[in-house]
Parts: structure tokens; C-alpha cells; sequence
């Protein structure tokens, strides 16, 4: 059977290679008294609160199920429109709120909406994967730029610029990215915005992570910088409903219309009982609870950074939002004979029973020197992973 070139493009996730490993590895220890820490998986342990619960039953014992409309239900982009007011002080319309499967749906509509076959969209190296599929899937060409930690691995105003050229579009960021928690510096963000649109090109930013910010000079959304700024959004992280499949973008007023017609098609609509529940999020007692979690979070980097650091697992950059920390193992690997971040991670899950992510997905700067760790598991195994990488790093 003949695949066409696209799919053919989308090389595969090699973190699953590692995650095949780590459950086999789970199996053959999980009776003995060192079983499987697993610090490799991009979501958080916690599920959704129990009014989003008891939501999603009520909903489904009244029927109430059918198609809602392709841009959402009504109430729920007021929902979400009043959280931008409520927590992040920025004023944004309902009618720019297009409420999708995921952020993965909302990236995939928006790159079918904005990208044209041979259209560049610069992104920053080390990124997440399926953001430059997404651009590949729209016959649009990812072009990854290499980032420093002085860069807090973003893209800077100043390589924006140079690096722009006759097929540029525009450009995709993560704010805070997957894989190293870190924000871009506003003012910077204000100065990438200013290059974009000095040649009339389109800014995404996926903000899926935004919720989860743990530094008031970060944690503001670029939508407080410009109506023409198209954010990404997801009840995945901040909001604990990673398999529910719901997420929203923002975008210019006049590009609804055009959301409206490709979900229509594409779609028809997010999940009805997913976007019932999540109405739920938004009233009080969800939201303080939200709120609990966030803290727990941040308690977690808080414990976790510092001793990676201790162990010569150095974080350049401290994660300023999400729940992950990229670490340089560079020095481990040359300690224990090993080549690279890859073969640190089998040698990790081989040794201390600690399962992480090896840089290889994220990009190929300097990826083969770093690992990604995620910190969503509770403060108890993280102090299990820690102690089982101090025996085996420094015995
Ligand atoms: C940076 C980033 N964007 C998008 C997604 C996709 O999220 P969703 O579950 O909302 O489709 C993820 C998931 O891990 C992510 O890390």
C-alpha cells in the first residue's frame, strides 16, 4: 500500500521506545522492594476534581449528549473567557474562544488554517515533538532554531530576525515549553512579537503549561500583548483532564469564522460530555482545588531541582511553570562510560529503577546531552527517585 509523503513525515515518537522499556522493566520489579519510578510520562497525576466528576455522570445519565456547536458550547468560552479575566487580567471575547479536542486539535487547526505548502514557521530547539508535525501535516516546513540556557531555550527577538526569510510565516512557541519548564522573558516575547510583525507574519504560542506557573514575572498570557496573538490552551494540565480530550485557542476575531468552518468539518464538535464537566472547573470549589495542586506542584520542583543539581544532573535553566526539569547528564554519561542522554536513560531505568525521558524527541541541538524529567508523581517517589540516582551516581 502506497503512504502518502505526509504521513511518511511523521517520524515516530521515540519516547515510546523508552516507555515500552520502563513498563517492561515495571513488570520484572514490580514484586520486589525497588519497583518502577516513573518521572518519563507528560502528565499530571492528578485527575479531574470531584464537581468536574460529578458533572460528566450528571450529563450522561440526562442524555444530554448531542453535537454542541463547532466553535463550542456557549457557556463554557464564557467560562474560559472569565478565567482569563479572573486570573490572568486580560479581557478576551468569547467569540475569539474556539473550543477543540485538546490543544492537539486546536495546533492542528490552526496550522491548517494559516499555513500554505513551503511556509517556514521557526520554532525553538529543544521543542515539543508534535509541534513541528503539526506544522509538517499542514505541508508547512518546521525550522528549529538552536536556543541557549542563556535564552531560557526560547527563541530570541534577535534570531526571529535573522533567521527570517523569503518562505517565514511566523512562529510557534511554548510559553512554558515542554521539555524545560521555562517561560520566555516578557519583555523578550514583546520584542519577538514586534519582528513578526514588522513582516506581517502570524505568532502561535501554546500557553498549555501557563496555568501552571509558579513565577508572577512569567506567568502573564501573551493574549495581554496584542489581539493578533493566537494562543493555545488545554483542560490537559492545569486543569488535571488530560484523556477528557478538551482544549480551546484564541485567536484574531476574523479568523473564527474561518476555525468555525474547518471544525465543522474536520470535527464537528469537542467532546459533549468533556465540555459539560468542564464547566465544572471554573466554579469555586474546582478552582481552589486547581489552585492546592498548583502549590503542590511547585513544592515538588522545589524539592526535586536542587537535588538533581547536587547529584551533577544540572538544570541550566530553573523551570519556571509545568512540571519538568531538563537536565544536563553530560558529566554522569563521561562518569559511567556512557554516550549520550539516550543511553542515560536505559542505563537509569537499568539501575535505579527510575524511568526519564531522553532529550532525542525534543530536538537535535544539544539534545544528546540532556534528559527530561517530569515531576508529576507524588513528593514520597520523587524522594524514592532522588535516593535510588544517589546510590547509583554516587555510591
Ligand atoms: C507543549 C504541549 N503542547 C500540546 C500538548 C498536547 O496537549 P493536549 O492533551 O491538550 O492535546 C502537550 C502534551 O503533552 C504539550 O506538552
Amino acid at each position: 500500500m502506497r503512504i502518502s509523503e505526509r504521513a511518511e513525515r511523521i517520524e515516530p515518537f521515540w519516547v515510546m521506545e523508552v516507555a515500552k522499556a520502563a513498563s517492561q522493566k515495571a513488570r520484572e520489579v514490580a514484586h520486589t522492594d525497588r519497583p518502577v519510578v516513573f518521572l518519563n510520562i507528560g502528565e499530571p497525576d492528578f485527575t479531574a476534581p470531584p464537581r468536574v466528576k460529578a458533572a460528566a455522570q450528571a450529563v450522561v445519565a440526562s442524555g444530554q449528549t448531542q453535537y454542541t456547536p463547532a466553535l463550542g458550547m456557549d457557556a463554557l468560552r464564557q467560562a474560559i473567557s472569565g478565567w482569563y479575566a479572573q486570573r490572568f487580567g486580560v479581557q478576551v471575547p468569547a467569540s475569539r474562544i474556539v473550543v477543540t479536542a485538546g490543544a492537539s486539535a486546536a495546533l492542528q487547526l490552526a496550522c491548517l488554517a494559516l499555513i500554505d505548502r513551503g511556509d517556514e514557521i521557526l520554532m525553538p530547539d529543544p521543542s515539543y515533538p508534535c509541534n513541528r508535525h503539526f506544522v509538517s501535516a499542514a505541508e508547512g516546513t518546521a525550522v528549529l532554531l538552536p536556543t541557549t540556557a542563556e535564552e531560557r531555550f526560547q527563541l530570541s527577538a534577535a534570531k526571529v530576525a535573522a533567521a527570517w526569510g523569503p518562505n517565514t510565516r511566523g512562529v510557534l512557541l511554548a510559553s512554558p515549553s515542554n521539555p524545560t519548564g521555562t517561560s520566555i522573558d516578557p519583555a523578550e516575547l514583546a520584542r519577538i512579537l514586534d519582528v513578526v510583525r514588522s513582516h506581517g507574519g502570524i505568532t502561535l504560542i501554546d500557553e498549555i503549561y501557563l496555568g501552571l506557573s509558579h513565577d508572577d514575572q512569567f506567568g502573564q498570557s501573551a493574549l495581554a500583548l496584542g489581539d493578533d496573538v493566537i494562543s493555545i490552551n488545554s483542560f490537559s494540565k492545569y486543569f488535571n483532564m488530560t484523556g477528557w480530550r478538551l482544549g480551546w485557542l484564541v485567536v484574531p476575531e476574523q479568523l473564527t469564522p474561518v476555525l468555525e468552518r474547518l471544525a465543522q468539518n474536520l470535527f464537528i464538535c469537542a467532546s459533549t460530555v468533556a465540555q459539560q464537566a468542564a464547566l465544572a472547573c471554573f466554579e469555586p470549589e474546582s478552582l481552589a482545588e486547581y489552585e492546592r495542586r498548583r502549590a503542590e506542584f511547585k513544592a515538588r520542583r522545589d524539592y526535586f531541582l536542587p537535588a538533581l543539581n547536587e547529584l551533577g544532573l544540572t538544570v541550566p535553566v530553573a523551570p519556571d511553570g509545568a512540571f519538568y526539569a531538563w537536565a544536563d547528564c553530560s558529566a554522569a554519561c563521561q562518569k559511567l562510560g556512557l554516550k549520550d542522554s539516550w543511553d542515560f536513560a536505559f542505563a537509569a531505568l537499568q539501575h535505579a529503577h527510575v524511568a526519564i525521558t531522553p532529550g532525542r524527541d525534543f530536538g537535535t541541538d544539544q539534545t544528546a546531552r540532556f534528559v527530561r524529567f517530569s515531576t508529576a508523581n507524588s513528593m514520597a517517589e520523587l524522594h524514592t527517585a532522588i535516593a535510588r540516582l544517589k546510590a547509583w551516581l554516587q555510591p
